[in-house]
């Protein structure tokens, strides 16, 4: 059986500034456990807006707000968790198969975010009961 605590990871990353600011560094496979073969950001979504409403079959990500806050749902179809996100130096690491959902944008949020993947349409499962009846096979495997 799968399990959440397993699909996600809190990610700390070291701040290497000094009297001048804050520098943070995130390499891929080191501080983030892939290759990073895209990277996109999220801003000027209003408060009430939710983005995501889906998984991925194969995308693993790194959430990071470089700026602000925002609010990130992940369900794996069994188990569910909200996870703020609200320090430049953070990161939340989702494995493929993770339902989430991105919402309560603070008005400065800048949610960047890494994959392991390009971008293909045909990987994302946008309808949730589709997305259970694909999971419940998973979990009994
Ligand atoms: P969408 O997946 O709905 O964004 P979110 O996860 O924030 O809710 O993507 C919005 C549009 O952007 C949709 O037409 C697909 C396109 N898109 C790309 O072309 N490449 C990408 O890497 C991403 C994330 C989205």
């Amino acid at each position: 059986m799968v399990k959440l605590e397993e699909q996600i990871k809190i990610l700390d990353f070291p701040d290497l500034g000094d009297e001048r600011g804050n520098l943070v560094v995130v390499e891929g496979g080191s501080a983030v456990p892939f290759e990073i073969r895209r990277i996109f950001y999220i801003y000027g979504s209003d408060s009430e807006v939710v983005r995501g409403c889906h998984a991925n079959l194969r995308s693993e990500f790194v959430m990071i707000n470089v700026s602000g806050t925002s609010k990130v749902k992940v369900d794996n179809g069994r188990e569910t968790r909200i996870i703020e996100l609200n320090r430049p130096r953070m990161g939340l690491y989702l494995k493929n198969n993770v339902w989430k959902e991105m919402y309560d944008f603070s008005p400065d949020s800048v949610l960047l975010v890494l994959s392991n993947e390009h971008y293909d349409p045909e990987e994302y499962i946008r309808d949730y009961e589709t997305y259970l009846e694909i999971m419940r096979g998973k979990h009994f495997e």
